[in-house]
């Protein structure tokens, strides 16, 4: 299989010029292009080779939830994946192993392939506490999945939180790091019916994406900041190529 890059734009850009311009900059059939919602449809429609993704999707699937997205509203504009899980709406909108289960229950159940983000924070990191911070997030986020089983595409994201966004020039985790989390969460699961894809993110960057990429553990990666940058991501496009 070959290796994916998911590109997560988060909160930019602004305009959905600037949007088009990019998702046409990396549109290439290894890449999840995963735009804000307001350019979902804009982007789909540019799209030629690569798949849309969606940063987050709701737990219900209709109802009088003000300002959520349903996975099904997802669905029908042509999205096929989604973000769930990750630490920066873990962190800042309060979301809860509980919360993420129900929304990759849901999002299965839409047909959607979810990318769930796990991972450790710097103090769990300091503390030695990586195994037990996974553990955790993987039995409760997977425990709704669990009661059914998973027969579907299903990717999880080892996204070491001290690793993300850090500094140009500092150093994410390493790959032999990445690899081990990513071989632990993989013998934590291995009782689903269908062997998730196991990703890396957190600072992958032009410089340092080749040594994940070529990881025989890494099945890809997930890049945030160097996805808003087309020279940049083109390179990291060119080792999966
Ligand atoms: P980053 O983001 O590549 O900017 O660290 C990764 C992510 O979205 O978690």
């Amino acid at each position: 299989m070959p290796k994916i890059l998911i590109a997560n734009w988060k909160m930019n850009p602004v305009t959905e010029k600037e949007a088009v311009a990019l998702a046409r900059a990396e549109d290439v059939r290894s890449a999840v292009i995963c735009p804000p919602f307001p350019f979902l449809g804009a982007v789909k429609k540019v799209l030629k080779r690569a798949s849309l993704g969606a940063q987050d999707g709701f737990w219900k699937e209709v109802g009088a939830y003000t300002g959520e997205v349903s996975p099904l509203q997802l669905k029908k504009i042509g999205v096929k994946y989604v973000i769930i899980g990750h630490s920066e709406r873990r962190l800042n909108l309060g979301e809860t192993n509980e919360m993420i289960a129900q929304k990759l229950f849901v999002a299965l159940r839409a047909g959607l392939t979810p990318i769930f983000c796990v991972g450790e924070t710097k103090e769990e990191h300091e503390r030695g506490e990586m195994k037990e911070v996974l553990d955790r997030q993987l039995r409760v986020g997977l425990a709704a999945v669990r009661a059914g089983t998973i027969a579907k595409e299903f990717f999880i994201t080892y996204e070491p939180v001290w690793a993300i966004s850090t500094m140009p020039g500092a150093t994410a985790d390493t790959p032999e790091g990445a690899a081990e989390a990513i071989r632990y969460i993989k013998s934590q699961v291995k009782d689903l019916v269908r062997p998730p894809v196991l990703i890396y993110g957190g600072s992958v960057n032009a410089v340092n994406a080749a040594g994940f990429l070529r990881h025989p553990d890494i099945s890809g990666a997930l890049v945030g900041g160097a996805s808003l940058k087309p020279v940049e991501f083109k390179k990291i496009i060119n080792l999966v190529a």
